[in-house]
């Protein structure tokens, strides 16, 4: 069979071992034919839901983000300085596609003073709140590389970003300011969109500014520090149980083939 065109692209043995030797070295299984070793770790459930730093304790802990991936996220953030401009400015693109995720940005933005459209018609990248706005989310994306992801507060800048989407003030200087309610779906859209320009971005860096290990290891651990930011979003849109029960429950009401 070998040498048949339909084996052409198949992985060599050796491949798929190297493959599989590298995702065992990345779980709990030292290898396949072993199990987990006991006693389980163990992680309070409410404690998980009601406390932000013991959430991002499991997640870390889960996703293996360790102080090594925030280090090597902080090595790259010069490199990755240029970058944000052009990602921020492409954000913007994005959003402006589609008059749903583009009518949010409508409303008069927090500590913006100057004119800005009012109206989808009117709308335009060139917008002077646009621009403020994206000095900010600029700052988001630094953040993601610049933090010192050690720091309880840089956890809970992530989490207030989460929660200023969801109709509550979060940061001292949204206070007083019209609820902003973005639903989850572009919130973690957008997410990954933003991984896609990372990741191609890292990609491309020539060899010589940065070698096939450090771009392994930005891109694992930017993608890591993604999942846990849209942990944090779905902190703050994610029912209780009891209030699943109950929404579940209305649904039934309101449509009994449901
Ligand atoms: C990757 C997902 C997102 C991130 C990380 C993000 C991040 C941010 C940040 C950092 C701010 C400014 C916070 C501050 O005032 O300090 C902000 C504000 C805002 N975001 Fe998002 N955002 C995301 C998705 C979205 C989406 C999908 C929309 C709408 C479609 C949206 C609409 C807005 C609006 C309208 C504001 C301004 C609110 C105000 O100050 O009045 N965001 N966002």
């Amino acid at each position: 069979m070998s040498g048949s065109p339909a084996d052409a692209s198949a992985p060599t043995e050796s491949q798929v071992r190297r493959a599989s030797s590298s995702i065992c070295s990345g779980s709990t299984f030292s290898n396949t034919d072993s199990l987990p070793q006991l006693p389980f770790k163990h992680y309070d459930r409410d404690a998980i839901r009601d406390n932000l730093q013991e959430r991002v304790r499991f997640g870390r802990d889960f996703l293996r983000f360790s102080p090594d991936d925030g280090q090597t996220l902080n090595s790259v953030a010069k490199l990755i300085g240029p970058l944000v401009k052009p990602t921020v400015d492409a954000v913007y693109q994005q959003l402006f596609r589609f008059d749903y995720t583009a009518r949010f940005f409508l409303k008069r933005n927090a500590g913006f003073e100057g004119d800005h459209a009012e109206s989808l018609d009117r709308l335009t990248l060139d917008d002077p709140q646009i621009a403020f706005r994206k000095q900010i989310l600029g700052g988001w994306v630094r953040k993601m590389f610049e933090s010192d992801f050690e720091s309880p507060a840089t956890w809970a800048y992530f989490d207030k970003v989460a929660a200023m989407h969801t109709g509550l003030a979060a940061f001292k200087h949204r206070a007083n300011k019209d609820p902003l309610v973005v639903d989850l779906q572009p919130m973690a859209l957008l997410l990954g969109w933003v991984v896609d320009v990372v990741v191609k971005a890292v990609m491309e860096m020539p060899d010589d500014v940065a070698d096939s290990t450090t771009k392994l290891a930005v891109i694992s651990a930017f993608n890591k520090l993604v999942w846990l930011q849209n942990d944090l979003f779905v902190r703050w849109y994610a029912k209780s149980d009891d209030e699943l029960a109950a929404a579940t429950a209305r649904t039934k009401a309101a449509d009994a083939s449901a």
